[in-house]
């Protein structure tokens, strides 16, 4: 059974050369990682895997102790990217249906930290806000040490854990990271009432990460009986649940439930999803693999990217060679609804980006539909794969199109101030 421990004492557990697992996002164990570079000069080589973490944890941002802790990630967040230049820092390329599987036919944790709720009466904790991979490290671990927070919402599906199979707790009762709920803009409007034209009642909704899905959400409070089968789970969701325009109804997979592999989003989320048996926290390889996506018939793909090329293949992670964030489930919900009777997918963005010109430090205007990707960006959906674009200027399916017509449709729906100079590059190009 599992003994209570002090962080402290879950620090001397870790040894020279121990690989350590986090948690994801707001299931990481804010406590143990806050204080592992205590062990500095104490152990050696120590790598830790975690994905989108929410906190900027020293052993992670402090250059001071990169000889000791190596940091791979299969989804960067904003501490990361600052800390990536401290060399310590690798991306993990994955498709996050896999990320747990093939990592850990790779190798096997010594070490999994993660946070859970306290145990019931069965002597069941929840893992609250994360199934992507965690339950599996969970099993494959030597060691595993979970802070038990009784502030973290007790979710149900498949992320129920016997203490009798875990190791060590240690009693936390820090509050649950948040994701703050960001007021729609004009162009999130526009972007949002195209998709809302093409979605349907009783449709069922993916929304990825990044502000234009949430935004979106906000336009479909007048659709009826919709449904969730999402990697993400969004307060978005919650308020379309709580208007009525979500129900679970006519769900061809999990009828009346609502899938996710994790959850992220306000305090309101939080005491939404608590207890909530509405709420069906699946296993990440499971909700994400796009055989199972493509079960759930009507199933609506709504995602973002930083870069489109006149091909239609999509940058959604990196800009250039810097990695920004990750593939995450794009190519897994994108692909997977697109097996989906009547199934859709869309890739949003807006039509420019303002990026930072070092000579004159100035913020200039960018088209993000372009000729050519940039040197050394990553392709997180391929060509072969992308079905609706979407910006502030209007919605186009590509797929099964050719690369002539991609063009003119892609070049339809860029800023009308990049239009002329883009169809001049496609020229020289030779794609028209
Ligand atoms: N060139 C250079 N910089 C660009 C750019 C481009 N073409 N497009 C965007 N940027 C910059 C923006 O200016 C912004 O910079 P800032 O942070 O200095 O302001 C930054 O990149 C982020 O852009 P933004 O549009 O605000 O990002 P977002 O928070 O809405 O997230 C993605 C967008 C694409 C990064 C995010 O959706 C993602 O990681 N997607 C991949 C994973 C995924 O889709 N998973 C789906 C299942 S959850």
């Amino acid at each position: 059974m599992a003994k209570t421990i002090t962080v402290t004492d879950a620090l001397q557990l870790i040894k020279d050369n121990d690989y350590i697992v986090a948690g994801m996002a707001a299931s990481e164990g804010r406590d143990f990682f806050t204080r592992i570079h205590e062990l500095h000069g104490k152990v050696k080589n120590i790598t830790i895997d975690n994905c989108l973490p929410l906190y900027r944890y020293e052993c992670m941002n402090n250059e001071l102790y990169k000889d000791t802790f190596t940091i791979n990630s299969w989804f960067f967040s904003n501490d990361l990217r600052k800390a990536f230049n401290n060399g310590n820092i690798s991306y993990i390329p994955n498709n996050l249906n896999l990320a747990g599987v093939r990592r850990l036919a790779h190798k096997k944790p010594n070490v999994y930290v993660g946070n859970a709720t306290p145990p019931d009466k069965h002597g069941f904790v929840s893992l609250s806000l994360s199934n992507v991979y965690e339950k599996r490290m969970i099993e494959e671990a030597d060691i595993v040490i979970l802070e038990i927070n009784p502030k973290f919402p007790r979710t149900f599906g498949d992320l129920e854990v016997h203490k009798n199979d875990i190791d060590y707790f240690i009693d936390v009762d820090y509050d649950v990271p948040v994701l703050p709920d960001i007021e729609p803009n004009e162009k999130d409007k526009k972007i949002g009432s195209y998709i809302a034209d093409l979605i349907q009642d009783g449709d069922n909704i993916q929304l990825g990460i990044g502000g234009i899905p949430n935004a979106v959400a906000d336009m479909l409070h007048d659709k009826k009986d919709l449904g969730v089968h999402t990697e993400m789970l969004t307060t978005g969701f919650m308020k379309l649940y709580q208007s009525g325009a979500i129900t679970n109804k006519r769900k061809s997979l999990h009828k009346g439930k609502m899938v996710a592999a994790f959850a992220l989003g306000t305090k309101e989320l939080y005491d939404f999803l608590d207890n909530n048996p509405v709420v069906q926290i699946l296993d990440g390889h499971y909700v994400n693999d796009p055989y199972t996506v493509g079960l759930n018939d009507n199933q609506v793909s709504i995602n973002t990217t930083i870069e489109v090329d006149l091909t239609g293949q999509c940058c959604s992670e990196s800009i250039g060679t810097r990695q920004f964030s990750g593939t995450g489930g794009q190519t897994d919900t994108a692909t997977g609804a697109q097996r989906a009777k009547n199934g859709r997918s869309f890739i949003t963005l807006y039509s420019t980006a303002k990026v930072l010109n070092k000579l004159t430090n100035e913020r200039v205007e960018i088209s993000k539909i372009v000729p050519t990707l940039k040197p050394g960006a990553a392709v997180s959906l391929s060509r072969n794969e992308v079905d609706y674009v979407v910006t502030e200027y209007g919605v186009v399916k590509l797929k099964g199109t050719s690369i002539r017509e991609r063009v003119e449709l892609l070049i339809s729906i860029a800023h009308p101030k990049f239009r002329d100079e883009l169809t001049k590059k496609a020229k020289e190009i030779g794609y028209i």
